[in-house]
């Protein structure tokens, strides 16, 4: 893994755009995998003023998001597809027929993951997937388990996690229970992998990741096997690591 220590959220951004950035000029038809939540946002602000200032283009571009909550509408305020309406593609020039998120009104969440997971091959895979990060290590929906799923599927969401989304709704009793997520497999076959994470909440899963030992209890250590992985953190979030010689960049 290489891992990249930024002085803070903003200075991180900024080099995980230029990662995009790199991307897209290299392969306009790139297929980017996409995350929601607080962290990747900064990037997708980057990203649509490179896209305004025309260093980069999204038309040839194709993305699949990692997950959507279950039972939730695609129109519903906290859907994951209204949040990547909001924060990137409504300001993109992507043809929103190209982006990809699982339904969350899916009737059999089995087939949809198959399908979610064949489509992501017959588009020849993903070649960079930016992820953020579980205070408790969590991946996507991949929560802490006994074991894990290689496939798109349908996952009970932890306490830990809907405390944490809760803020994005009215109360925790609003947040969903269940989601459909990209599985470890289907994060694990990304060509190149972008991690980001800021802030202390995330201090002990960045340990976690970078130096614990691969368990299924902390699912973003499975990304120690992958051959490509950028680990993008800020101080505080690097501060329960080992290894302290980062330079701050
Ligand atoms: C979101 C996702 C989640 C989040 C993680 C961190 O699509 O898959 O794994 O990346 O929960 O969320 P934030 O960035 O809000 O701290």
């Amino acid at each position: 893994m290489n891992v990249l220590m930024f002085k803070d959220h903003e200075a991180m951004s900024r080099y995980a755009a230029k990662l995009f950035i790199d991307q897209l000029q290299t392969d306009p038809q790139s297929v980017l995998g996409l995350a929601t939540g607080s962290t990747p946002i900064e990037l997708y602000q980057a990203l649509i003023r490179a896209n305004k200032s025309g260093e980069i283009t999204f038309k040839d571009v194709t993305t699949f998001n990692l997950d959507e909550y279950l039972g939730v509408a695609a129109d519903h305020p906290e859907s994951y597809a209204r949040f990547m309406r909001e924060h990137l593609f409504d300001a993109i020039d992507i043809d929103q027929a190209n982006t990809h998120i699982p339904s969350g009104l899916a009737i059999d969440p089995v087939k949809e993951g198959a399908d979610y997971d064949e489509k992501i091959r017959q588009a020849g895979g993903i070649d960079l997937q930016v992820l953020g990060l579980g205070g408790n290590a969590h991946v996507g929906f991949n929560e802490p388990a006994e074991s894990l799923s290689n496939q798109t599927h349908a996952t009970q969401l932890t306490q830990d996690t809907r405390e944490a989304n809760a803020r994005f709704f009215g109360s925790i009793e609003e947040v969903p229970t269940e989601a459909i997520t990209m599985g470890m497999g289907s994060i694990m076959r990304a060509k190149k992998i972008i991690l980001m994470a800021s802030g202390q909440a995330k201090a002990k899963a960045i340990q976690q990741t970078v130096e614990g030992p691969i368990t299924t209890q902390a699912p973003s250590s499975l990304l120690q096997l992958h051959p490509d992985v950028t680990v993008l953190i800020d101080e505080a979030a690097g501060s329960n690591l080992k290894e302290t010689s980062y330079e701050i960049l």
